[in-house]
């Protein structure tokens, strides 16, 4: 059976922007968070502290924390952060919660933090002592839990094992990365058994589906089937990830909210409100929203 509630995590600020060619001001996109959070999203990751030169899109994370005040802040506000000097960057702007992202793969780990799995685990380390020293919330993403785009399908054994390494730094949240939406529900449910066996348990995990094959909803309700709470999803199915070739945007956030609201799960979203952002961002962009619920809804 489903759970009575679920916490939708949103990523449109950052998995979603990070990954639109289009420059979108830091205003808009401190307005963005705003009016995702007036729509009910509690949690909404806002932008990331990495390197501006392997993510340009975001390389005005200070501006829009600055222009956010104490709508950015807080344990519900987190941002990505790669290493300490990311870290330093988020402290200095005063956010009460930060993101590590590792990945289940070589290739996607060379590729998107210029470091091997055992280098980037490293790089964490001090990243989630510190963290949690300054009292902050701390997820751990792990990317290609499913499949890598040029690795192929990836072993639950070798997801597990990093999954757990990430975690036993002592994060407090763990999200499964299926970055270019390969993953199918029965492999979801083989990993989340996985998982549990290694001792990380669903109350403890969030699923991120990106939507490449359609399978990010159907997954979403494995996961969920199996005790997962938490779903990442971006408003208007915005995004992707520029260092994964193939990835997508995520599940939207209206899509995911369309199908709970429908079987009585409680999210707190007012999908009308929420719509109404997308659409508006989508106008910001220059083009339609890829959301199936935002385009019927708006008659797009
Ligand atoms: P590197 O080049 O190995 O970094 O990159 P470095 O430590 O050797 O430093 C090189 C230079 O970068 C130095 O500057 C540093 O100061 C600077 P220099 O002395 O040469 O002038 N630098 C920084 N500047 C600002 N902020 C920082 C920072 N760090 C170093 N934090 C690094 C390594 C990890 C930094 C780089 O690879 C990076 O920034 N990667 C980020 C890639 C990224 O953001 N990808 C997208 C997010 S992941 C994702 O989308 C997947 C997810 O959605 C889940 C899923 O779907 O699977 C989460
Ligand atoms: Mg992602």
């Amino acid at each position: 059976s489903l759970p009575s509630r679920v916490t939708v995590y949103e990523v449109g600020p950052r998995d979603g922007l990070q990954n639109e060619s289009a420059v979108v001001p830091a205003a808009d996109k401190a307005e963005f968070v705003r009016r995702l959070a007036a729509a009910g999203l509690g949690t909404v990751e806002t932008t990331s502290f990495v390197d501006p030169r392997w993510v340009p899109q975001l390389a005005d994370a200070e501006e829009v924390l600055g222009l956010l005040g104490d709508d950015g802040l807080g344990p519900r506000r987190p941002v990505l952060v790669p290493n300490v000097r990311g870290l330093d960057r988020a402290l200095a702007a005063g956010v009460g919660a930060v993101a590590i992202f590792g990945s289940a793969t070589e290739t996607f780990a060379r590729k998107n933090l210029n470091r091997t799995v055992e280098e980037s685990v490293a790089m964490f380390a001090p990243v989630v002592e510190r963290a949690r020293a300054e009292g902050l919330w701390v997820r751990a993403y792990v990317s290609m839990c499913f499949g890598d785009p040029w690795e192929g399908p990836v072993p639950v054994a070798q997801v597990v094992d990093v999954c757990r390494r990430l975690m036993d730094l002592g994060c407090d949240q763990l999200s499964l990365g299926d970055t270019i939406g390969v993953g199918t529900v029965g492999h979801v449910h083989r990993l989340l058994d996985a998982l549990g066996a290694g001792g990380i348990g669903p109350e403890r995990v969030g699923v991120h589906f990106h939507d490449t094959y359609g399978q990010a909803l159907a997954n979403t309700l494995a996961a969920l089937r199996d005790g997962v709470t938490v779903v990442d999803a971006s408003a208007g199915g915005l995004g992707g990830c520029p260092y994964a070739k193939s990835a997508t945007g995520n599940l939207a956030t209206e899509d995911l909210v369309w199908t709970l609201d429908g079987a009585g799960v409680e999210t707190g979203i007012d999908l009308d409100a929420l719509v109404e952002t997308s659409a508006w961002m989508a106008g910001r962009l220059g083009r339609p929203s890829p959301s199936r619920v935002v385009r019927a809804l708006t008659g797009g």
